[in-house]
């Protein structure tokens, strides 16, 4: 088959863990037998600098236009870019939520999973990390606070600001649905994720909850609080399977759970709507600080490549074969900078290797 691929490679480091997937897909494109055509698509810094705004009309007309999208990363220094001098809505940032609300992505998973051969990068104890553990984060993706109205104002002569949070109940019955769809592929437990004793956006997430749970009487559900599950998740990760929450919280909770597995730069993303199209990124950010260097770790936006075969092309097998070689990959002890051990005495066992040579010895495996 011949696929369309929408690829928005941003910022920082965004253009290079970029050529390290299409290289990655390539090779699985000669393998069983498929083409990837790859057409770019500007958001982002770059997007303001060659445009004056973060996503042009063009731009999410190709975007619209692709099978899928694959995306690297978007923004920079926010304390020293003059992308940041800009007014909010022409910030980096406000391109990716135009998008993801251009193409109703209301659905953004997360997987955090603990690989056994980087066990000892995670930064929770033994008896914690204990048989390791392997969640997906369902975080509601267009709506809440993100895209409630917000607005600063002078109020009896102080600055006041208001930022609106809103849910409607099928707003929240859809990201439900989707979270109990993975949750029945997966060990079929769902933990929905609110702040219901002080928010009624959040009662009435518990409630469209309940009632999507009753369609799927396989999964075992429970509702946990946002606080208690910010505690949980370094307390006791393994009980965790499907989280299922809203935008901000989710926000907050996936940023913690790719912490907890020692390696951010592992982590993949899909965001998704309701047709087989998506957004594919790393969870990481463009880390500015280390673009152009070719040190950073492009595993996480070639394991986002290997979803965009399996939930956008189904492509199943083809996706297999991309985790498959990354875990041997690792298994080989290669490691970029950001996941090598810290202790000098553990170094010996491991290969360190750049960008470029780590998306080598992945497409080499595939
Ligand atoms: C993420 C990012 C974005 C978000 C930013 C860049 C707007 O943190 O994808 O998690 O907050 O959704
Ligand atoms: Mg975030």
């Amino acid at each position: 088959m011949n696929y369309h691929v929408g690829v928005i490679s941003g910022d920082g480091i965004g253009p290079e863990i970029v050529n390290e997937a299409k290289k990655v897909l390539d090779k699985i494109g000669e393998k069983y037998g498929h083409t990837f055509e790859y057409e770019e698509i500007l958001m982002g810094g770059c997007s303001i600098d060659a445009t004056g705004v973060p996503l042009t009309d063009h731009a999410i007309e190709q975007a619209k236009a692709a099978d899928a999208v694959l995306m690297g990363s978007i923004g920079g220094n926010t304390s020293t870019s003059p992308w940041y001098r800009l007014e909010p809505s022409l910030r980096p940032e406000a391109g990716l939520l135009k998008l993801r609300k251009s193409l109703n992505l209301f659905a953004n998973l997360r997987p955090a999973y603990l690989y056994e051969e980087l066990k000892a990068a995670c930064p929770l104890r033994d008896e914690i990390i204990g048989e390791g553990f392997d969640m997906v984060i369902m975080r509601e993706l267009t709506g809440g606070l993100y895209f409630g109205e917000r607005k600063t104002e002078e109020v009896n002569g102080k600055l006041t600001a208001t930022d609106t949070l809103t849910y409607s109940e099928d707003e929240i019955r859809r990201i439900a649905v989707k979270g109990f769809d993975i949750a029945m592929k997966r060990r079929k437990k769902v933990t929905s994720v609110d702040k219901a004793n002080v928010l009624d956006s959040s009662r009435l997430w518990r409630k469209v909850v309940e009632e999507v749970a009753k369609d799927y009487p396989e999964v075992s559900y429970e509702h946990m609080l946002v606080d208690n599950c910010a505690m949980q998740l370094v307390n006791n990760p393994a009980q965790f399977d499907v989280i299922l929450t809203e935008n901000m919280f989710g926000d907050i909770l996936s940023d913690e759970a790719s912490m907890v597995t020692g390696s951010i730069g592992m982590l993949s993303s899909a965001s998704m709507n309701d047709t087989k199209s998506g957004l594919y990124e790393p969870s990481h950010g463009s880390a500015p600080d280390i673009a152009g260097q070719d040190i950073a770790n492009p595993i996480a936006t070639i394991l986002s490549a290997a979803m965009m075969l399996r939930y956008s092309f189904d492509l199943d097998k083809e996706a297999d074969a991309v985790e498959a070689a990354v875990k041997q990959v690792l298994k080989d002890g290669y490691r970029t900078v950001d996941i090598m051990p810290k202790e000098t005495e553990k170094k010996s066992a491991f290969t360190q290797v750049g960008c470029k040579k780590m998306g080598d010895l992945i497409a080499e495996r595939v």
